[in-house]
């Protein structure tokens, strides 16, 4: 579409444009319906009616972006030529609307601005302060000199806006000595302006990213039985020490001989430790590790990868210290199950059929 708008495009390329946005055109139709009829499959539908779903389908966001997407389809049925047709390109412009619903990172962001709209409003708010005083100090002050371009309010704050962006387009500028210290107080402050908003944006981002992890450790932590006793209190600052990892199968977590910096815990899948003896050991579910090299503060005794795609919550050494002194009961029972695998090892080492 946007090639489309070339003037001079040889006919066949511009005849083999049409067809490839028909095509698309036809696929966002059929996509539409499709995704109508299977709405009420999805989880969040369950409870309701068939006819219900669908109809709350069609009124959400996916729904609405659907349907704008198959407008072209519907114009061309009712005369428009598909393109050539101001309106129903515009329609086709909408389809990159559907790039949006398959951006996670869009949801993200609208939460962020969501959670931190208070901030925002005041930068925004600030933003509008600045800008009027200048617009109305510049048209005080210029007016005498350009009054095509600072003779009223409005267009002093197109000046105003342009230079507090820092976009200086360099159509207007003040001359007098005046016009100039506000257009240099103006340009300050638009850097600190947006370096405050882009301060706000960023860490409203880490914090939902943080939110998140915290959730997801939650969930993966209630399957590792080892911290089960634990009351809500002390396994809540656990969680907000934990992180998740996902790693397919064959890989290689830790070798044997490097330096051990944290410990894991498997919350889904499974691990194969491969010992010094030759022999292997399977972990799995709930099951942890590395946390040899952290008590005996030695390098790792052996090589452990996933055996299925598997995730892991990790835990860092000096994590692992400070909750291992306060809370004795989670440092004993580590400490038993590295004791029984130090000895363990030291039986296949020595080549006796362990009992
Ligand atoms: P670490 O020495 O830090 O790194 C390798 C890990 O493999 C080790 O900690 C243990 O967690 C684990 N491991 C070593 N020997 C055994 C064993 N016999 N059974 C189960 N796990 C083991």
């Amino acid at each position: 579409m946007i090639l489309l708008s070339i003037d001079g495009l040889p006919p066949d390329t511009r005849n083999a444009l049409r067809y490839a946005i028909w095509a698309v055109a036809n696929l966002f139709f059929i996509e539409y319906l499709v995704r109508l009829w299977v709405a009420p499959e999805e989880g969040r539908y369950r409870e309701t009616s068939s006819t219900m779903a669908r109809l709350q389908w069609a009124m959400s966001l996916p729904g609405l972006v659907g349907l704008l997407a198959t407008v072209p389809i519907f114009m061309w049925l009712a005369g428009y030529r598909i393109v050539g047709a101001d309106a129903a390109s515009i329609f086709c412009a909408l389809w990159i609307l559907k790039l949006g619903l398959h951006a996670p990172a869009l949801g993200t962001l609208a939460r962020v601005v969501s959670n931190e709209r208070a901030p925002i409003a005041g930068v925004l708010v600030l933003f509008f302060i600045v800008l009027v005083i200048a617009a109305t100090a510049a048209h005080m002050l210029e007016r005498g000199r350009q009054p095509e371009a600072f003779g009223s309010l409005p267009s002093a704050l197109w000046w105003a806006v342009v230079t507090l962006t820092t976009t200086g387009y360099g159509d207007v500028v003040p001359v007098t000595v005046g016009g100039r210290l506000v257009g240099s107080v103006l340009m300050i402050s638009g850097i600190s302006v947006l370096a405050i908003m882009t301060g706000v944006l960023a860490t409203g981002f880490s914090q939902e990213e943080r939110r998140r992890e915290y959730l997801r450790v939650w969930e993966q932590v209630a399957r590792v039985p080892i911290f089960a006793a634990l009351g809500v209190v002390t396994l809540s600052e656990i969680v907000g020490k934990l992180r998740t990892r996902y790693y397919p199968s064959h890989v290689t977590i830790m070798r044997r001989g490097d330096p051990g910096d944290s410990m894991f815990f498997i919350s889904s899948g499974e691990c194969e430790v491969r010992l010094p003896s030759g022999g292997t050991v399977r972990l799995g579910e709930g099951a942890f590790f590395g946390e040899m090299a952290l008590l005996e503060r030695q390098p790792r005794s052996a090589t452990v990868a996933t055996a299925r795609p598997t995730t892991l919550l990790v835990l860092y050494a000096s994590d692992f210290y400070e909750i291992a002194s306060r809370i004795p009961a989670l440092a004993e029972a580590v400490e038993m199950e590295a004791k029984r695998r130090r000895e363990e090892n030291l039986e296949r080492m020595a080549g006796e059929p362990r009992r």
